[in-house]
């Protein structure tokens, strides 16, 4: 069978909004089709490139962003500060770690969300379940939750001016390192990170002072005033993806345009499934979630389909088993996996093994899990003689109280304070920059182990 951009229409399909209005979904998969890439083949090949280092042990991968993204939240400060996090953990690990850090946000097109069950049950009324700001709405009436087409060319105009945004960031002036200082969010409450964030700052200031005088600066290196910066999301809704899949004018291949990085979603890995189908055929790095469902052998048959030729950078396994299970299912899935010679990004996804519902109700991740499921990521590779390639994180840059625990000691009785996810519980900044601080002790370790 030979893959075409559509071939993904004939397989089983799993996690779709049950659209009353077919034909209008037909008419807005065309005029998707009709505007412009949000990014370029060229950019996607680089990330790809910059995944082989990671797959070699030579660079990590640092992904992360919201769970969802909203429309109602929306605004150039939210975009900004996650923006800023995201370069703050960077510097972090790689003046911790002395290692090139890929930075992938789940940014400019993370808006639609798997469910467990497809109808939500209020007070005896039920109606479809939210499936995203792309699909439907969060309010619990039957209006807001009627899945709605138009939505998608909603989603495609924000991550556009999203996108515009991050771009201006990485190449304008504020991945400059001489920032490094401005990065750092004003209301991390916890003085401990931000005591120790404006030390590591201050370090880097020398090294620049020195290497200034020495002939390198901002003016003249590029690679110290501006940044790569990479976008992914969940590519589960494979018709608003098919619209994106464009021809390469240069290699004659096939991308996703929708972002630099898709990734398949814990429930939507079927090997006979669209999802898989959807991303064989498109030359884009590709992520695939593994939870404790998925089996070594299975695991097996999935990479030889989206990998066929084995290619370092393509393929990045995102782990995502929980805190007190990650030692039962990670090990196994290792082994196969170097047993056959192959060359996979492994990352960790700390954050949906790990969440729990507080005793008031909450949907919550306490962040010692989060933090116990990293070490235990970090210990097993090493241990195997693998290398722990990266982080898949759900964080804003915004002070929410949505993860308990931290050096800020959020607690249950916190989290009403100041509770905004669209879906699942993320770190605030403050616990965003403690865990980037263990990720650097532990790269750190491997480096001197
Ligand atoms: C997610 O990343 O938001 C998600 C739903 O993850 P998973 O597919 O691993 O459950
Ligand atoms: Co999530």
């Amino acid at each position: 069978m030979t893959w075409t951009p559509d071939s993904w229409r004939s397989k089983p399909i799993q996690q779709q909004p049950d659209y009353p209005d077919l034909p209008l979904l037909s008419e807005v998969e065309k005029e998707l089709a009709s505007l412009p890439p949000l990014v370029f083949a060229g950019e996607a090949r680089r990330l790809r490139k910059q995944l082989e280092a990671v797959a070699k042990g030579e660079a990590f991968l640092l992904q992360g962003g919201d769970c969802a993204e909203s429309f109602a939240e929306f605004h150039v400060d939210t975009i900004r500060d996650t923006f800023k996090l995201l370069l703050q953990m960077a510097v972090i690990l790689t003046y911790g770690a002395s290692m090139p850090v890929v930075k992938v946000g789940r940014v400019a097109g993370q808006f639609a969300k798997p469910r467990s069950e497809n109808f939500e049950v209020q007070d005896g009324v039920s109606l479809p379940s939210y499936r995203g700001d792309n699909v439907n709405g969060m309010a619990f009436d039957a209006k807001s939750r009627t899945p709605d087409p138009k939505r998608l060319v909603r989603a495609y105009n924000q991550s556009a001016q999203t996108l515009n945004l991050l771009r201006a960031f990485a190449q304008g002036g504020m991945a400059n390192l001489e920032q490094v200082h401005r990065w750092n969010l004003e209301f991390i409450d916890d003085s401990m990170q931000s005591e120790r964030y404006e030390g590591l700052a201050r370090d880097i200031d020398s090294a620049l002072a020195f290497i200034r005088a020495v002939g390198l600066t901002p003016e003249t290196n590029r690679e110290l005033r501006e940044t790569d910066f990479y976008t992914s999301h969940e590519a589960l809704l494979p018709g608003f993806e098919q619209a994106f899949i464009r021809v390469d004018s240069i290699s004659g291949d096939y991308y996703a345009t929708s972002a630099h990085m898709l990734w398949i979603g814990d429930r939507t890995r079927q090997i006979d499934g669209a999802h898989v189908e959807l991303l064989k055929g498109v030359k884009n790095p590709i992520g695939l979630k593994c939870g404790p469902s998925l089996e070594p052998e299975e695991l097996i048959r999935l990479i030889a389909a989206l990998d066929p030729y084995n290619d370092p950078g393509r393929l990045t396994l995102i782990t995502r088993h929980g805190a007190k299970d990650v030692e039962r299912y990670l090990p196994p899935l290792i082994e196969v996996v170097e047993k056959e010679g192959l060359d996979v990004v492994w990352s960790c996804d700390p954050m949906h093994g790990n969440t729990i519902v507080s005793s008031n109700g909450y949907k919550t991740r306490p962040f010692d899990l989060v933090i116990s499921e990293i070490r235990s990521f970090f210990a097993i590779h090493r241990s195997m003689g693998s290398h722990p390639g990266g982080v898949h994180i759900e964080l804003t840059g915004q002070n929410v109280t949505e993860c308990t625990g931290g050096a800020a000691q959020i607690a249950e009785e916190n989290l009403g304070d100041r509770y905004h996810t669209h879906c699942d519980p993320r770190l605030n900044a403050g616990q965003s920059i403690e865990l980037a601080f263990l990720l650097a002790d532990e790269l750190k370790a491997m480096s001197v182990g």
